[in-house]
């Protein structure tokens, strides 16, 4: 019997437009979807983590580290375009979750996304305060800790415990800032994140640029440095290693998938999104990374602003560059912390659309167009998790939700292409399976690469989910009651 059924399956046709007050407005074009894709990827992963990558684990070699991670995520972007394409639904993976695996594991993944976008924001929120504070003191302006700052601290030494700050203001006022701002309006918000975009992308150009005169190869010498007998300090373990921490960087393109509803021609479009701003973001990270270690010495980069290092060598003429750097690394994060809050709350309006979240999430305000109450109650948790928890323990966070997703993507592109072989496929993955299977198994072996105590979190959050899929989702799933 249907109604019993965990797994019981969306039809590839099922996004339906919805009607009254649950239409959003299709105006997204492929160059909008390229940016808002290059918003959720450059940010904290090029111009703070590549320095402490390059001097801490792989030194000049984190270029190979940033190609291993860049694979990884084309294999996944890949599966991603031909699933978007095929399903032109807001949910993103959720929604193709729902028509490859069936509805309990869509939850799943939905819920999982949920932590992602949660963890992802917040931590690039925490990281733009800190970021945010150490500008204003350059200024001789300065603030409490006890209200800069995470009041939840981990120590290897003493585990989880209490710091003197109270909570972390300026991140949850920067969630707060942006929420309101997506929630006015799409078209605002989008305005916004081009010009931020535009912003980060010019000031990275402009360092390539004047950074190339400045090189000297004896930097790149040697390429890989000797690894000193610990497993991921330098050498092939630790290009690895610093592979696993830049995932990070490449974070973000599949939040362009969550926006097939809003998009015009969705299935020539999105492709064209997801993987127009991954090659972007490749190719800007790539060229960055030869220059940066050309420039300084890997061992001078185990800092916060490794760029501005690099532009110290260059010497005085680029002291006013150095400063434009950190309005840009503002930016970069800002923008970061809108496409991701976005992506969410069309995940939400999704689940809601679908009848397993409550219905008022999908409800979309007759003035700003824009699903608010979704919003307002992703803002709600953003806030309360930027104010209160420390920037790794949600960086790993969001890497173990990413590659499970990643992966749990992959697999659904491998079902769908054997449950469904005569599907309208407008973007196909080439080399099947190897691609899938490729994708399925890197991302997987990253995961191994993570703490006890992140797969602890995750288990946890994931259980909460479970329970609300029992308590509320099975009960009203609109799936269930069309198939009793
Ligand atoms: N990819 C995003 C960043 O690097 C999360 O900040």
């Amino acid at each position: 019997m249907k109604g019993r059924n965990l797994f019981v399956k969306q039809p590839i046709s099922s996004g339906t437009e919805g009607t009254g007050k649950h239409v959003l407005k299709r105006h997204l074009g492929s160059t909008q979807l390229t940016s808002i894709g290059i918003g959720a990827i450059i940010g904290a992963g090029i111009f703070v983590i590549t320095g402490q990558a390059a001097a801490n684990f792989a030194g000049p070699a984190v270029l190979i580290s940033f190609v291993i991670a860049a694979i990884i995520c084309v294999f996944a972007g890949l599966c991603y375009a031909e699933l978007a394409a095929m399903i032109p639904i807001s949910g993103g993976a959720y929604s193709y979750s729902y028509v490859a695996l069936g509805e309990l594991p869509a939850w799943m993944i939905g819920w999982s996304s949920a932590l992602q976008y949660l963890a992802a924001a917040s931590a690039v929120a925490v990281g733009w305060s800190g970021y945010f504070i150490s500008l204003l003191k350059d200024f001789g302006i300065s603030f409490s800790s006890a209200l800069t700052n995470t009041p939840i601290v981990y120590s290897a030494e003493i585990g989880w415990h209490m710091s003197n700050s109270y909570f972390n203001l300026p991140a949850a006022l920067l969630v707060l800032v942006i929420s309101i701002l997506i929630s006015v309006g799409i078209k605002a918000a989008t305005t916004l994140n081009n010009i931020m975009v535009a912003v980060k992308l010019i000031t990275i150009f402009l360092f390539i640029v004047f950074g190339a005169f400045y090189i000297q190869p004896s930097n790149w010498v040697p390429f890989i440095p000797e690894n000193t007998g610990v497993f991921g300090e330098f050498g092939w373990s630790g290009i690895l290693r610093a592979a696993g921490l830049l995932f990070f960087a490449y974070n973000g393109f599949d939040t362009v998938a969550t926006l097939a509803q809003e998009t015009v021609n969705p299935q020539k479009n999105m492709p064209r999104g997801i993987l127009g701003s991954l090659g972007v973001s490749t190719i800007a990270y790539i060229a960055t990374v030869l220059v940066l270690t050309g420039v300084a010495s890997y061992t001078l980069l185990n800092v916060s602003d490794p760029m501005s290092v690099a532009l110290n060598i260059m010497g005085p003429n680029f002291v006013w560059f150095a400063t434009i750097v950190k309005f840009a690394i503002l930016a970069a994060l800002t923008s970061v912390v809108l496409a991701v809050l976005l992506a969410q709350t069309r995940v939400f309006f999704t689940m809601s659309k679908d009848g397993l979240l409550p219905k008022r999430l999908s409800h979309i305000h007759p003035k700003f167009q824009t699903p608010t109450t979704s919003t307002a109650i992703i803002a709600i948790g953003a806030i309360i998790i930027a104010g209160l928890f420390p920037v790794d323990m949600l960086g790993q966070l969001v890497s173990l939700a990413v590659l499970i997703v990643f992966a749990i993507m992959c697999f659904g592109v491998l079902i769908l292409r054997y449950t469904q072989p005569n599907a309208i496929r407008p973007f196909k993955v080439p080399l099947m399976p190897y691609i899938p299977i490729l994708g399925i198994a890197c991302c997987l072996g990253q995961t191994l690469f993570l703490p006890l105590t992140t797969w602890a979190q995750f288990f946890v959050w994931m259980l909460i989910g479970l329970v609300v899929y029992f308590k509320f989702g099975i009960k009203h799933s609109n799936l269930r009651k069309l198939t009793k």
